[in-house]
This record gives C-alpha cells, sequence and structure tokens, in this order.
C-alpha cells in the first residue's frame, strides 16, 4: 500500500482513551492513578493486554518500565521508540501522558493491521512514575534508564504515608527482572498535551517544541515550637506556618524579582500538628523553578534560599533544606523537530514552534537520543486539573503526525537520523 496514505484509527485511539480514563475517574472527571497505587496496576495490566494482541514483545524492566517491541525487518538496526507515561496527578486529567501512550499504540495498532513492514523496531514504553506527585522527583522510570538517576535512591523514596516506592512497586507486581539500563536509540518521539493555553491562542493544532526547560526540585522542612494558642502571647512565638508563609510569597515573587523568563511554584505543603488550636512546629514545603536558562533558575534558588534563611531565624525557626533534584533544560534534536514540522504540513496540520514549559520524560531521552515531541491543543490551557480536555480531532492529528514520524524513522536504514 502506499504508506503516505496511511492514518490512525480516530475512534479506536478514542475508545481507549475512554477505556483507561474509567481506571481512577474522579467524579468530576478527571482521573486519579498515581504511580504504583492500585489504580496504575489496573492501567497497566490492561495496557499489556492490548501490547499482546498486537504480538508485541512486552517486558518490564526493574523500574516498572513497560517496553513493547515490534520486530524490524533488520534487528541489528536500532530501534525507534515513543511512548510516555499511565500514571497522573492527584485529581489530575484524562489525558496527561496516557495520550502518548495510547498514541504510540494506536500508531503500532494501524502498522500492525496493514501489516507494514518496517526497516528497524518500534518500541512502545510506559515509563514508571513520570508525574513525581507521589513519588519526587519526577520521570523517574526514564532517569534511571537513561543512567541519569540511581536506581537504589529511588527505590527508597517514600510517599507522604511513609511507603517506600521500591516496595510499592513490587507490591503491584511490576518490579520486572530486566535491568533498567538504557539501549541505543535511534529516534525518541513523545507525544503529549500542550498543557498550556499557546496552541488554542495560535489556533494550531500541532505544537513542535525545541525542547524543555529546565525543572529544579527543592524541599523545606521548618522546626519551630507548638504551643497553646489562647495563652501564648505573640512575641516570642516560633511559628512554622508563619515563617513558611513569608517564605512562599518570596518565592512567588521570584521570577518579577530576577526579570527573566522562569516560573517559580509552591504546589505541597504539610503542617504540623495540623490544628486550629496549637501554634505549628513543624512544616514541610516544596519549591519547583523552570525555566530555560539553567543558570537564571539557579541564581533565583540562591537568592530565594538566603531569604529563607533570613526569614526562619528572624522567626526563630530551624530550617533544613533538602535540594532534591535538577534536570538541566533538554534541547531537542534539529533534525527530528524539523522531521516533525515536515510531517505535520504534509498531513495539511498547522504548527507552531514553541518550548515545552511541563517536563516530560523526553527531557532525560534527550541526553542519550535523538529526541523530538508532537504537542495538541489544551482547552483552555487547563491541565493538571480533572477539567483537562483536548479535542478527539486533534487527539486523532496528533497520532496521525505520530505515525508518520515513526515510519519514517523506522524505514531508515542509515543511522543518521
Ligand atoms: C510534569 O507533569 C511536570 O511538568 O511537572
Ligand atoms: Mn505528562
Ligand atoms: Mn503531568
Amino acid at each position: 500500500m502506499d504508506l503516505k496514505k496511511l492514518r490512525v484509527n480516530g475512534q479506536r485511539l478514542r475508545n481507549a482513551m475512554e477505556e483507561m480514563a474509567k481506571i481512577g475517574a474522579t467524579p468530576r472527571g478527571g482521573v486519579q492513578r498515581l504511580a504504583l497505587s492500585d489504580e496504575d496496576k489496573k492501567a497497566r495490566d490492561l495496557f499489556v493486554r492490548w501490547l499482546e494482541q498486537i504480538n508485541l514483545e512486552c517486558t518490564t524492566d526493574e523500574m516498572g518500565n513497560i517496553f513493547g517491541r515490534r520486530p524490524g525487518k533488520n534487528a541489528d538496526l536500532l530501534p525507534v521508540m515513543s511512548g510516555s507515561h499511565i500514571d497522573s496527578q492527584p485529581r489530575g486529567g484524562r489525558f496527561d501522558g496516557i495520550l502518548g501512550v495510547m498514541g504510540a499504540l494506536e500508531a503500532l495498532r494501524t502498522i500492525h493491521e496493514h501489516g507494514v513492514e518496517t526497516e528497524r523496531p518500534i518500541v512502545i514504553v510506559d515509563w514508571t512514575n513520570e508525574e513525581g506527585s507521589r513519588f519526587a522527583p519526577a520521570m523517574v522510570g526514564s532517569g534511571v534508564w537513561a543512567g541519569k538517576l540511581d536506581r537504589d535512591w529511588v527505590y527508597g523514596r517514600t510517599d507522604v504515608l511513609g511507603k517506600r516506592f521500591g516496595e510499592e512497586l513490587r507490591r503491584i507486581g511490576y518490579q520486572g527482572k530486566l535491568p533498567a539500563r538504557r539501549w541505543p536509540v535511534h529516534a525518541y518521539y513523545e507525544y503529549h498535551i500542550e498543557q498550556g493555553p499557546i496552541l488554542e491562542k495560535e489556533g494550531k493544532t500541532i505544537g513542535v517544541p525545541k525542547g524543555i526547560v529546565c525543572l529544579h526540585w527543592y524541599d523545606v522542612y521548618l522546626e519551630g515550637t507548638a504551643n497553646q494558642v489562647g495563652p501564648t502571647p505573640m512575641e516570642g512565638r516560633n511559628d512554622a506556618l508563619c515563617a513558611a508563609a513569608e517564605m512562599i510569597l518570596n518565592v512567588n515573587a521570584l521570577p518579577a524579582k530576577m526579570g527573566g523568563n522562569m516560573v517559580a511554584t509552591v504546589g505541597e505543603i504539610q503542617n504540623e500538628p495540623n490544628s486550629r488550636n496549637i501554634i505549628p512546629d513543624r512544616v514541610h514545603f516544596t519549591v519547583d523553578i523552570r525555566s530555560w536558562n539553567d543558570d537564571l533558575a539557579l541564581r533565583a534558588w540562591e537568592d530565594v534560599k538566603r531569604d529563607f534563611e533570613a526569614i526562619a531565624k528572624a522567626r526563630g525557626c530551624l530550617i533544613r533544606i533538602e535540594e532534591t533534584w535538577r534536570v538541566g533544560h533538554a534541547p531537542f534534536d534539529e533534525r527530528l523537530v524539523k522531521r516533525v514540522l515536515d510531517v505535520a504540513e504534509a498531513l495539511g496540520f498547522p504548527s507552531h514552534p514553541m518550548v515545552s514549559g511541563a517536563g516530560h520524560d523526553a527531557s532525560y531521552m534527550s541526553q542519550i537520543a535523538p529526541t523530538a515531541m508532537i504537542f495538541v491543543p489544551s482547552i483552555g490551557g487547563r491541565s493538571h486539573v480533572e477539567v483537562e480536555n483536548t479535542n478527539w480531532d486533534d487527539c486523532e492529528a496528533g497520532a496521525n503526525v505520530l505515525l508518520h514520524c515513526l515510519l519514517r524513522s523506522a524505514l531508515e536504514r542509515a543511522e543518521s537520523v
């Protein structure tokens, strides 16, 4: 057949997405499928069943990353890879991550049903714990696989209930035997929703990021003095929550203060003992700083860290800071980025070059293999929320772009992209 005319089955993609959205469905139309939860397990089981239905060789590594391999004509040629993640944020959306996995599955189902023979193997992947919401940091499946994070350090990370990553991975039955060790990859494509407002505003169907901003994560622990709120005078209190409140506002003011292109967020806080009539003595909060300019992000952190120390001192609180995770900004492979633009044009979809402000497994993959991403619009620019939404036509368009990027790469005989 004329491969140029090959198209995915949009209805089948939608059915797969809707089937997955039932797993961990929330009352307001989102999903909650936290990494290594029962819901994550259930979705993985379904995913594996679907991989087996199209005869993919299915393997799971010691990080719980799931791979489905379709052989090419020439087993000596490096594979083309595509995928994303099945886990979600708490009260997250139905598209983040799962669209990239189901989009790659739909591309492979299409290739399978038409009996297309590619030169290279094609591997679909579900990376473990991309979100980093239950177990920080994010992108640990791809991070360990790419050799950028230490497996045992990740195994030892705990959630808010004190459960360990390694034990939860075993509990859900997805700690495979295969070492989480990278193999050479010819090209990696990750299909994802944009998670921002730009494509909708520009009226474009396909977003083509040139890369991903840096992500820097920190954990701040404060210790003050608990006491009865009534009899304890205001003077001389060591209120850990008040110290945190001041610090949080400093984080929020950081981008304006640094005068650069960056964002800074405190998204998570734990306050103890969390009683209305006890002065809080223990607070933990997170800091997330992102920029295309790694140096600016680092300078911003050093600046706000000095503020934190001064605030803690003034309020008589002890402060401990953990520099939890840093991943540098990730420029993608120019030839693959151009390929995504070319394929979008060939298929008649208007496209838009951009930068990804969201983190993706493509960030670690770009450090070890030629990498590019394909974005489709997020309605209202909303993501990591239950109302996260993308038109089904756009989902289908992105999957078609992915299909043809995969085909072009998998039909290449030469090792340079
Ligand atoms: C991942 O979803 C991130 O951008 O934090
Ligand atoms: Mn995602
Ligand atoms: Mn996400």
